[in-house]
Formats: structure tokens, sequence, C-alpha cells
């Protein structure tokens, strides 16, 4: 069998010992020529430079060996400026990386063997320099020492390793077949999916990704739970950079101040939608399923009642009326007799009102207005049916123990969604003049191409997150099925040349948002431009976050390109490991044995045997395993249909015009938008 097959790379360099013989040889040929080609000195000169060229050639291969296995330790640094990130109209740019084959299981497996792995071990000094480090910590004398053994630079191969955690060799048995890494734009329709735990990279690889769709000039939306300023910052970064700063959005419930207003409920295909993006916030799960039930009913109702009088939904409107149904009801009821063209109805529920035998009355309705009671009465007798009218009658008449209900689980979320400063901010008086932050109004920002970032301050309050999130997932929904639709002539805006501006939405922490709004936006997504980018930690989040089982496989079904940075549980790893085919892998077992004979007088004492085997084994290309000990800023990704690649990603390097702080785009925003003096 071919020693091909084995890499064979973790062994003393031994061309460098070739090398420097070979050099050695050619040095004595050419000072002594005479004695050693006595008969033919000139022969010498060619022979020795033949043997300079052939060590050169073993100290390259030498080096090479040398090379390898300092990569396995450690990889060279990877750091891009905002200037040297790489733009493509076709392309999207993910890193560094190689197509990961047999070739690299095998050589994992060899630098992983006992043998293997003694090469690239970190050696005694570099062991004893971190000890030294830690004891002279606090000896300000001996400072000069643990920088010297700390210091970054290239001279130092004392060097600590960088702070990345892993198991390096996992790229650096391919860093030779390195390179720059593309997806092709048109894959990205199919979505995709970034699965990684936390702290390893993935709102760094976002910023990433989405530096790249700002500056190709596409429709880019950022929903951001946590709200992470540097995310912020970079966008803001990268619109200046591309002169979009006009088109540039923030709404962040975490700056109220500074946040454009967004009403979730304020534009919908069907009214019910109203009810749904706020029941769906509830849980629904057991005891809790008749809670949500009802308070989509109530909710619903209100809403129609709403609609019907031409108002715009919010959720204060929605929280008043859900307290206390009167008020709606009877303007409703007017309304309606008004557009029924009933004559003289005032007089007579009037008359209604004053003769109410409170003995008559349910217990639910004698805390009622009589007014009001009066009103249903009215329309009772005149056998008037609207099914609005009908509905506001039926919650009315409803009785304390259901509004129980409610109180158990509708009114707190409300309550959450209206009070304070977010509270304002998510029902915008649309008529108020004094309030200079603009309403956010999703087809706007798709008509001017708009960048919009949308921190959700989900650590403060995960429910109100999830529902302006998910309200906003469900606007997009609708919008994208327009644009499938109409196609071209909703005006949307050209990109220079010729294509259509996509619609790019990158969902960070997407576990904190996943709900029902989200699937029919990965379906319709397709033919509207719209590609979704889903960022999160486990397969399982998206599960807990939606609460089914089915739709979480049918949203992981829809996000065909597969990213995995450093997973923490093999459940999750499996989600790209199981895609993989599996591969032959070479190991080497040798063997030696020794027998003593056992006839005196034979004169064979003992025989011996020397031999290696080697074994063929089928077994995965890659284990969940390699997938937890990935370090920082690394992945595996499926890309271009189902191939496997190895990726390195860029940190963010410099870039001048990043803003500092969070201080410094408030400070933008008051002047540039709110035009108040700095
Ligand atoms: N490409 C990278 N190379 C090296 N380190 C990285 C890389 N990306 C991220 N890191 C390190 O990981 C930290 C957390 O990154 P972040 O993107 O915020 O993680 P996540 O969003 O997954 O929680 C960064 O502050 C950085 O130190
Ligand atoms: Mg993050």
């Amino acid at each position: 069998m071919s020693q091909r097959i084995f890499d064979n790379r973790l062994r003393p360099a031994v061309e460098l010992w070739v090398a420097v013989i070979l050099l050695g040889i050619a040095a004595v040929l050419i000072l002594q020529p005479g004695q050693w080609s006595p008969l033919m000195p000139g022969i010498a000169v060619w022979a020795a430079l033949g043997m300079v060229l052939l060590a050169l050639y073993r100290f390259w291969q030498g080096w090479h060996i040398l090379q390898y296995r300092a990569n396995l330790k450690r990889l060279p640094h990877y750091v891009l400026d905002a200037d040297e990130i790489p733009l493509s109209r076709h392309k999207l740019f993910l890193g560094k990386g190689f197509q990961w084959t047999q070739t690299h299981s095998q050589r994992l497996v060899e630098a992983r063997s006992p043998e293997g792995r003694v090469w690239i071990q970190p050696g005694k000094l570099y062991q004893w320099a971190r000890a030294m480090e830690l004891r002279y910590e606090h000896r300000p004398r001996m400072q000069w020492l643990t920088n010297l053994t700390r210091s970054s630079r290239w001279w130092n191969t004392l060097k600590p390793l960088p702070p990345v955690g892993g198991d390096p060799a996992l790229h650096g048995v391919g860093v030779e077949d390195e390179r720059d890494t593309w997806i092709d734009l048109g894959d990205r329709v199919a979505h995709t999916l970034v699965l990684g735990t936390t702290r390893v990279g993935k709102t760094r690889l976002a910023e990433l990704l989405v530096t790249q769709d700002i500056r190709r000039g596409e429709i880019v939306v950022v929903f951001d739970p946590k709200g992470d300023t540097e995310l912020l910052a970079r966008m803001w970064a990268e619109c200046k950079r591309a002169g979009r700063l006009d088109q540039f959005h923030i709404f962040h419930l975490g700056f109220p101040e500074i946040s454009e207003r967004y009403n979730p409920v304020g534009s919908f295909g069907r009214v019910t939608e109203v009810a749904s993006r706020i029941a769906g916030q509830l849980p629904g799960s057991g005891n809790s399923a008749t809670f949500k039930e009802f308070a989509w009913r109530f909710t619903n109702i209100v809403a129609n009642a709403l609609v019907a009088l031409g108002r715009r939904p919010d959720y204060s409107a929605i929280a008043r009326y859900v307290t206390n149904i009167e008020p709606l009801m009877m303007e409703y009821y007017a309304f309606w007799f008004e557009r029924e063209g009933i004559e003289n109805w005032r007089e007579q529920v009037n008359t209604i009102a004053q003769n109410i035998d409170p003995k008559s009355l349910t217990m639910a309705l004698k805390s009622r207005d009589f007014k009001a009671i009066a009103y249903t009465q009215f329309a009772k007798t005149r056998d008037l049916y609207d099914p609005v009218a009908d509905g506001l009658r039926s919650a009315f008449e409803y009785d304390k123990t259901y509004f129980d209900k409610l109180t158990a689980s509708l009114l707190p979320l409300l309550e959450k969604l209206t009070t304070g400063k977010s509270g304002e901010l998510l029902a915008p008086h649309y008529g108020d003049r004094n309030d200079k932050r603009p309403i956010l109004d999703w087809m706007e920002v798709i008509r001017q191409r708009g960048v919009v970032y949308v921190g959700l301050d989900a650590l403060s309050d995960a429910e109100v997150a999830g529902a302006v999130g998910n309200s906003m997932f469900a606007d997009l929904t609708s919008i994208a099925g327009q644009l499938y639709k109409h196609g071209d002539n909703l005006g949307l805006p050209e990109l220079a040349g010729h294509k259509r501006a996509k619609i790019a939405i990158h969902a960070d922490e997407f576990n904190e948002l996943v709900g029902n709004e989200f699937i029919p936006l990965l379906n319709k997504a397709g033919g509207s431009g719209v590609q979704v980018t889903a960022y999160t930690q486990t397969a399982s989040d998206i599960e807990a976050g939606i609460g089914e089982k089915p739709k979480a496989g049918q949203i992981q079904g829809n996000l065909n390109t597969l990213i995995m940075l450093r997973v923490k549980n093999e459940e999750t790893a499996a989600v790209l490991t199981d895609q993989l085919a599996k591969v032959r892998i070479y190991t080497k077992t040798a063997q030696s044995a020794a027998t003593d004979s056992s006839e005196p007088g034979s004169g064979v004492e003992f025989t011996s045997s020397n031999s290696d085997r080697i074994t063929e084994a089928e077994t995965d290309i890659l284990t969940p395993a390699d997938l937890v000990q990935l370090p920082k800023g690394q992945a595996f990704a499926l890309l271009d249909g189902g191939k496997l690649f190895k990726l390195r990603l860029p940190l963010a390097g410099a870039d001048p015009l990043l803003p500092k702080d969070m201080q410094a785009i408030i400070r933008w925003v008051r002047t540039e938008r709110l035009g108040e003096d700095s």
C-alpha cells in the first residue's frame, strides 16, 4: 500500500539534515575541487551547484513540515481592517477557508494520535514562561521579563496562545489549502442558519455579512435582541462609508429617546393579525392554552371594533378597551345605529336605560352601566345584527371569572407593552407634532432602500422584545407577499446596473425572537428577494422559542445554508454532522515481538519480529466532538449544495469611521435627525 495515504508530517524534519549535509558537501566541492575530483575539477563545480539546488528543495520540504506543525499549534492572526473587507456583486465573503476532505480527517487523526500529539504540544519553555508570568505578576522589578515573554512580536516564539480556546489543529490541518471563501448570492435566497454557543463569534460574523450587504446597496434589516452597541456602531460606520446615512433607521427599545417610533399592530393584511401578534406572545402549552385562546378572542373583538370605527389599533387603545370595554361598545353601537339610519335611537335607548329593572339582570351585568345595557337591549328588540357589535356584546356580558382569566394572561403583557418610555414608542400618536421621532414604516423603508437597526433590549424584557420582533417579522412577511405578487411594480429601487435590491434580514439571537410569524416569512421570501440569516445558539432553542417540534423542524428545513461555530452540545453538532458522508481513515500500528527458544541445543536463543500494520476504518468525516472543540471565530459550513468547508472568520480591525460609543450615536441622532441643539 502506498505510503501517500499517510500524511506523515508529524516526525523529525529530516529533510533539514539532508539539506545541511548537501550544503556541506557542496562547500567542500567548491573549496577543494582538486582533491575530490582530481581529473576534471570543472565537474566539481557543476556537482556542487546540483547539490545546492537539491539542498534548497530539501530545505523547502523541511520548512514546510515545521510550518505545518506550527500551524497546528497556533494560526496566523486574521484581522481585516474596514477597507480590506472584499466586496462582490455576485458573492458574499465569509473569510478564509478550505474544502474539508478525507485528507484533512486523516491529518486530524494523525495529529491526535499519541505520537502526533508530542509534536504539537506546547514545549517546556512555553510552560515555564506562563508559570513565570504568574509568579512575577506582582513584582514590578520583573515586569520587563514578563513583558518580553508576553510580547506578540514575531520574534517571540514563547508568546501566549491566542485566547480563542479550542483545538487549533482543526484549521491547522488545512491552512496550506486555505483561500478566500465566498458563497453565491443566489444561494442566500434559500436562507442561512448560523449556530454557535455564546461568545464564539456569531455577532462578529453578522457584522461581516451586514457590512457587505450595506456596501452592496441592499435593503438591510438587522434584529439585535441584545442591543449590542458594537453592531449598531458598525452599521452606522458602514452607512457613513457607503453614503447611506440618510437611509439609516434606528429602532432601539433600550434607547427610546433616540429611537424611531413603531406601531407593532398598526398595519396588517387581515384584522385578525392584530390579535395574533399580541396573543401569540402568551405561553400556549397546557393550561395556558385556554387563556391564550381567550385572550386572542378578546383582543380580536377590540381590534375589529377599532378598525370598523376607522381607528388604527395600537397597544394602548387595546389595553384600554380590554380592561374596560363599555366605552368602545357604546361608541361602536352609536356608529352602527347611525350607519343603519335608525331614527330617534338615542331617545329610545335612554328610555330603555331608565326602565331597566336591576333584578332582571344577570350577575355579570349588575355592575355595568345601564346605558350600555340599554344599547344592547335596543339592538335586540329591533332584531339588528352586526358581527362586530355582537362580539362586543358578548365580551361585555362575560362574567367576572372570564375577566380573571384575562388578568392572568393578557393584562400583564399589555401592561408591559404600554408603560414607560417604550410604551410611548410603541403606540405613536400620529398627530403629535412635538414628537420629532420618525415613525417606522416598512413600505417606506423598502422604497428608499433603507438600512434598519432593530435593538430589542431583550435582556430587560424578553416578552416585549418577542412581541415587537414578531410584529416586525409579520409586517415584513406581508410586504414580502406583496413584492412576490407585484414584483417590480411596487416602485422598488433598482440597483445601479440591473438587479432589484434584495432585502437582507439578519436575526441575531434568533431564539429570542422566533415565533409563528416567522415561518411564513421564510416560505414566502424566495421570490420576493427576502433573504434571512438567522443566528442562534442551539438547535433546540428554536424549538423552545416556537413551542412545537414540527414547526421548529420546518424552520430549520427552510434555512438551507448552514454555518456552525463552536457549539456546546452534541445534539446541535449533529445538525451538521448528520448530513455528512463517511470516509476511510488509515491508522498504523507498530508491532514488535520476541520469543525465547525452548530448545537448548538448537543454537537459536530467541526470535524477534517487527512490523507495521495498516488498518483501514470507515469513520465520520467530522464528529460532533470536533464542533465542540472549535476555537472562537472558526466554523464549519455546508455551502454550495452541501460541500463541507472549514472557515476562519476575520476579526474586525481598524475603522476610522467607527463611533466611539453609544453617546456618539445618540449625539448624531439628536442633531441630525431630531433637530435638537447639541
Ligand atoms: N473571528 C474571530 N477571531 C477571533 N476571535 C473572535 C472572532 N470572532 C469573535 N471572537 C471573540 O469572541 C468574542 C465574542 O464574539 P461575539 O461575536 O460577540 O460572540 P457571540 O455573538 O457568538 O456571543 C469576541 O469579543 C472575540 O473576542
Ligand atoms: Mg452575539
